[in-house]
């Protein structure tokens, strides 16, 4: 059997290596790794290969960025052809990012089966442009993977078919918990005991004017009590640029390879973000989580997990941050499954098609 795995944002690198590990036991499977280049940057992409210790890509279709449109058309177009020619019996694709639902739309049209790993997950926040990529891949996909149970359920109420799902658990927390070893390890010169690790990139935050203003001005504030280490994601450094807001008293950083960022993470205090996997990997290492959002596509990191929706502004964020901060810690436990095997699971249902 010859798999095709689709792989494009930082997010998914993280998810695709445990299940090429897992799959690598299988004589009988052969495996194909391509990259749409929808993140390019070295250190949003390459130094994530290294460390997670990925294959280099079979082929790179080096996309790069641009509109929604152009981005998943650009990756549809190059990504046909490839397809048609290396003949993949499924493709594997990751996550809600442009290049998951781009992948997803030409193999369906191709008649090629697809998996969808991390499928089910739903925010019902249709201006997400994720929200419109997850609900997409999974009406496509021939076989979905879920973390967790309400993955299953929203497929279910979606009318998606119980034979198609599987419940194999979180494979963003394979690499978690095969990496931990290494970021325990990792000397942090110079940073203090305690600070507020921060993440920000989505549109909704950085691109309104606004609200990256609200949020800056409650990070400037808190980071004269506690230091806050925000590395920067490249859309979020352009607009502090474009919009001339000054946050040069953080300690701003480029984005950081895994490795050093799980470090970060693990010693933080509490860890302020607005991504997806964020939410997930602080449930696991327990480390308070301030979400910078009015939803979550991944509800058990709040009803189990460390996670607070504080929503937009800076008003709960403070708040929150003030509970944390005299030790009044949400209580936590880990969700099943996210034991490190799920990209295992994955490979022995796989093996058996
Ligand atoms: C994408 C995903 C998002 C994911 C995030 C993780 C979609 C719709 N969004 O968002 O779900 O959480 O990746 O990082 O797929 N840029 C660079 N170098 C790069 C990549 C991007 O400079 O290597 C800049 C470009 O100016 C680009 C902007 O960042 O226009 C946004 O990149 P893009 O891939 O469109 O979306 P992300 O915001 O990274």
């Amino acid at each position: 059997m010859h798999i095709l795995h689709v792989v494009g944002a930082r997010p998914n690198l993280m998810k695709v290596a445990p299940v090429l590990g897992a799959l690598k036991h299988y004589s009988r499977i052969k495996q194909t790794l391509i990259h749409t280049g929808q993140h390019y940057d070295t250190n949003m992409s390459d130094v994530f290969f290294q460390q997670l210790e990925i294959p280099a890509p079979d082929v790179n279709l080096g996309v790069g960025s641009g509109s929604h449109a152009r981005q998943t058309a650009e990756i549809m177009t190059r990504f046909e052809p490839v397809v048609l020619e290396r003949k993949p019996d499924l493709v594997l694709v990751y996550g809600d990012v442009n290049s998951t639902v781009a992948a997803a739309l030409v193999c369906a049209k191709l008649l090629i089966q697809v998996g969808h790993v991390e499928a089910g997950l739903r925010s019902r926040d249709r201006t997400m442009p994720e929200e419109i990529n997850r609900l997409v891949t999974d009406q496509l996909a021939d076989l979905l993977f879920t973390p967790s149970a309400d993955g299953d359920e929203n497929l279910e109420r979606e009318g998606i078919p119980g034979h198609k799902i599987y419940r194999v658990g979180n494979v963003m927390i394979d690499s978690l918990v095969r990496l931990l070893p290494a970021a325990i390890e990792k000397k942090m010169n110079g940073l203090p005991d305690s600070y507020v690790l921060v993440t920000l990139h989505r549109p909704a935050n950085v691109d309104d004017d606004h609200t990256l203003k609200g949020i800056l001005e409650c990070l400037l504030e808190l980071n004269s009590q506690l230091k806050v280490v925000f590395p920067v994601h490249p859309r979020t450094r352009q607009r502090i640029a474009d919009f001339g807001f000054d946050a040069s008293q953080l300690d701003l950083r480029e984005p950081l390879p895994y490795i050093e960022f799980l470090a970060l993470q693990r010693r933080a205090t509490a860890v302020v973000t607005d991504s997806g996997g964020i939410q997930e990997e602080t449930t696991y290492l327990k480390v308070p989580c301030l979400t910078l959002r009015n939803n979550t596509e991944r509800p058990v990191t709040v009803t189990m997990g460390t996670n607070i929706l504080v929503g937009q502004n800076g008003a709960t964020l403070r708040t929150e941050l003030t509970k944390i901060l005299n030790g009044k810690q949400k209580r936590s436990s880990v969700p099943p499954l996210w034991d490190g095997r799920a990209g295992e699971r994955i490979a022995e249902i796989l093996s058996k098609l």
